[in-house]
């Protein structure tokens, strides 16, 4: 395994695997590696032969008040993780190396980036982009692996990929749950036992509403309703629980009949943490089968 913290040295890297004809495999994590994350590698070596994993906790998609100085840093592990996932290399560059002096351009994506998180994480998208941006230059032609579990961040990139002619082709891969629905998330670590049985809750929201969506049910405010009840039962807050098109993320507001592929997507606050998770009607299973 060949771990790097020069961002040169990793474009190099990159460059000669091309030279001797591998694919090069891209999956771009902040570290605290979990099996989603192994997952995602391990879908990269399908489609490619030399799969670089990144590490790089991003400072620019963090706002004043949320967990970048917390965020787990777990180096050693995830570079173990990443050796049996079937990684070839892992870029672990410091934030100097990343945002060096003078550092002062930022990728603004679209309406994409507009509803759900975009509401309440002001930046975090631009901070997305523009990082993402930077990996895909240092890299070259390559497949980037991408979560569902971050539905709305997969589709900035899309689009960033598209808007920008990066010669990348995104794969995106379903979302990976414990054996009780809960999403992995590098962030389950904050929930206390209390929050993390609570936090069922939204797979068994998100659950019955894709039962409901799967026997017809097109109604935007009945469809929210059944996610959003039982969380609201135990969370701490919810930011959002909203649907949209599953393409363009628009928003379905009051009745209006929601497309036959939609996205239901939902952002709650448990005392240690804020959790997202989404299901693509028409496309993905029930979280709880
Ligand atoms: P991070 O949260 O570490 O996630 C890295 C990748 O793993 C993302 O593509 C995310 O969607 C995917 N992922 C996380 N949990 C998953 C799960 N349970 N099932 C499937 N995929 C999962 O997302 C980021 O980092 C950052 O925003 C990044 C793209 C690296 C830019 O800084």
């Amino acid at each position: 395994m060949i771990v790097l913290s020069d961002p040169s040295a990793f474009r190099n890297e990159c460059e000669q695997a091309r030279r001797s004809q591998k694919r090069v495999g891209l999956v771009p994590t902040m570290g605290a590696l979990h099996e989603g994350h192994a997952t995602l590698i391990r879908r990269a070596r399908e489609a490619a032969d030399f799969v670089a994993v990144t590490i790089f906790v991003n400072p620019t998609q963090f706002g004043p008040n949320e967990d970048f100085s917390r965020y787990p840093r777990t180096l050693d592990a995830d570079v173990e993780k990443c050796t049996q996932a079937g990684a070839s290399l892992v870029f672990a560059p410091e934030t100097s190396a990343m945002y060096p002096p003078g550092d002062e351009t930022r990728v603004v994506p679209g309406a994409t980036a507009g509803p759900f998180c975009g509401e309440f994480r002001p930046g975090h998208f631009q901070g997305v982009a523009t990082v993402v941006s930077k990996l895909f230059a240092l890299t070259g032609a390559c497949t980037a692996a991408f979560g569902k579990k971050d539905y709305q961040q997969l589709r900035v990139i899309q689009r960033l990929v598209t808007d920008l002619f990066f010669p990348v082709v995104v794969l995106p891969v379903p979302t990976v749950r414990e054996s009780d629905g809960l999403a992995m998330s590098s962030r389950n670590r904050y929930l206390s036992e209390t929050d993390r049985r609570n936090a069922l809750a939204i797979p068994r929201g998100l659950s019955a509403a894709h039962r409901a969506f799967a026997a017809g049910e097109r109604r935007a405010s009945v469809l929210t309703s059944l996610v959003r009840n039982p969380i609201s039962a135990v969370a701490n807050s919810i930011d959002y629980v909203d649907i949209a098109d599953a393409d363009t993320l628009a928003i379905a507001r009051d009745d209006a009949p929601v497309s036959d592929r939609s996205v239901i997507a939902v952002a709650a606050r448990f005392s240690g943490a804020r959790l997202i998770d989404n299901v693509v009607l028409g496309e993905d299973p029930a979280p709880i089968g």
